[in-house]
């Protein structure tokens, strides 16, 4: 049995004061994650809780929230590893807006992504490399823009989400059409990240960010050949 108080930091709206509310929870289901618990909760109060989900199986991002201090995804977080605590603390992700409880809004990441001319072209060819791979792993989740010291809304650092899909394209376009893409990609990522790699620790993909950044600088800033590319 797990018994839990949860405590929410909760707003009905985005321009309400936000407060924290604690509920008392219980579960017979070892295996219960945080999503899990929010569903369960949210069958027994008056006014449920909004949050955001989808796959519930670690694959679309939608779920990440900040859990005891750290962004994460709920439905990847375990109940049990708060069991001696007695207490878990549940808040929106702070780097971003808040729409209601749980739900912000991060279309920034999207936004980043058509600053810089982020997408396949015609000609962009998708190939079989370990870049390509790593980069489609990517949940668009925000987590990594959540920790990071040096990403706020409005600056010219795009992070590390934009990396992501960078790098994938650096692969993937012809050398014609590159010089562009390491303009901005100098101008938007490699002046902007101070390479502490926290956004690493936090990823719930486990994406290898650092082998990414150090490839894609070395192509897109240094021009040289990616290091770590099979
Ligand atoms: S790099 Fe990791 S933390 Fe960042 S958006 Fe992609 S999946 Fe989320
Ligand atoms: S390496 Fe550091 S500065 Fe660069 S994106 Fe990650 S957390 Fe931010
Ligand atoms: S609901 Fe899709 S990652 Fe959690």
């Amino acid at each position: 049995m797990i018994t839990l108080k949860l405590e929410i930091l909760r707003r009905k709206n985005p321009e309400d004061v936000p407060h924290w509310e604690s509920y008392d929870y219980q579960t017979e289901d070892e295996t219960a994650n945080v999503a899990v618990a929010l569903t369960e909760l949210n069958q027994q109060i008056e006014h449920p809780v909004r949050w955001e989900c989808s796959c519930l199986q670690k694959k679309c991002g939608a779920c990440a929230m900040v859990i005891q201090n750290r962004p994460r995804l709920a439905c990847d977080t375990p109940l049990k590893e708060f069991i001696k605590a007695g207490t878990v603390r549940i808040e929106p992700l702070r780097k971003f807006p808040v729409i209601a409880d749980l739900i912000t809004d991060r279309s920034i990441l999207f936004e980043n992504l058509k600053t810089m001319q982020i997408w396949f072209a015609e000609d962009a060819k998708t190939n079989g490399s370990q870049t390509a791979y790593e980069a489609s792993r990517c949940l668009q989740c925000g987590c990594c823009l959540e920790i990071c010291p040096n990403f706020w809304t409005g600056g010219t650092f795009s992070g590390i989400s934009a990396m992501i899909p960078t790098a994938r394209l650096l692969t993937a376009l012809p050398e014609s059409q590159k010089k562009e893409l390491f303009k901005t990609y100098k101008k938007h990522i490699y002046e902007g990240c101070g390479k502490s790699l926290a956004c690493r620790n936090v990823c719930p993909a486990g994406i290898e960010i650092d082998k990414l950044l150090v490839n894609s600088n070395a192509v897109a800033v240094w021009k040289r050949k990616p290091k770590h590319e099979k």
